[in-house]
């Protein structure tokens, strides 16, 4: 049985004192279900420490990105060692808005995933289709080259996350369907299969994003290859949250 992993991704969003009280909140979340759900949140950098202080023992806390580099001269940039000496467990890696709007490529995305990997941070790793692809009937060839392109050959899959996310679905409250997002769910699972073989494809959490909310939670969740949830606008408001977390426990 895999636990579902749920994890609000608050963009560039929040002041201090709202990123204090949404992370208290979902510390408080993550204790509640604690071995039925696993709950994390991903705050913009300069607010981890502050949500680290009140998140409790069982809050997943992740960066939203990191560079590929190891140090140096990349102004605005941080490290994946960074992320680990700051006691950050994880990172988010590859979002549609990194790849679409910072012109993110899989050559980099693949760096950053080893970058993480290497300092054994989890990575939460965001693969999607836009819309025109979908459209054309591309949706799986674009995934598949995502997934070809973001991991390095010879990688130790264990600590990634795959994070579905329909970039036609995210911030535009149009969601995916079950049906829609558990076909791709299990292609991913399959992939992960040829790739990595049975139980690794097996233990691999597929988180699906895109304007998920209370009212479409529950039947996302009930998909068999939807692990959890990567949860952007909703994740901003703690009831919505707390909701979607109840949710991933059935
Ligand atoms: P959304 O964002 O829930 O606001 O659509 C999801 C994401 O981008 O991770």
């Amino acid at each position: 049985m895999r636990t579902p992993i749920v994890v609000g991704n608050w963009k560039m969003n929040t002041t201090p004192t709202l990123a204090s009280k949404l992370g208290k909140a979902a510390g408080e979340l993550a204790t509640k279900h604690s071995g039925r759900v696993d709950v994390g949140v991903a705050p913009p950098s300069i607010w981890l420490e502050r949500v680290q202080q009140v998140a409790g023992e069982h809050l997943g806390v992740f960066a939203q990105s990191c560079s590929e580099h190891e140090s140096g001269a990349h102004t605005g940039e941080i490290s994946a060692n960074m992320i680990a000496l700051a006691q950050v467990g994880g990172v988010i890696l590859g979002h549609s808005e990194r790849r679409h709007v910072y012109g993110e490529t899989n050559e980099a995305v693949a760096a950053k995933v080893s970058a993480a990997l290497d300092e054994e941070l989890s990575v939460i790793l965001c693969v999607g289709e836009k819309l025109e692809e979908r459209d054309a009937g591309q949706t799986w060839d674009v995934i598949e080259a995502q997934l070809d392109g973001s991991i390095e050959d010879g990688t130790e899959p264990d600590g990634i996350i795959v994070a579905y996310e329909p970039v036609w679905a995210i911030g535009t409250g149009r969601t995916a369907t079950s049906a829609q997002a558990q076909t791709v769910h299990a292609q991913i699972r399959d992939w992960w299969r040829t790739n990595f073989g049975d139980q690794a494809a097996d233990a691999l959490r597929i988180q699906y994003g895109g304007s998920v909310k209370p009212a479409n939670a529950a039947e996302l969740l009930s998909m068999p290859d939807i692990d959890g949830a990567l949860v952007g606008g909703a994740s901003l408001d703690a009831e919505s949250f707390a909701a979607i977390v109840a949710a991933a426990r059935g």
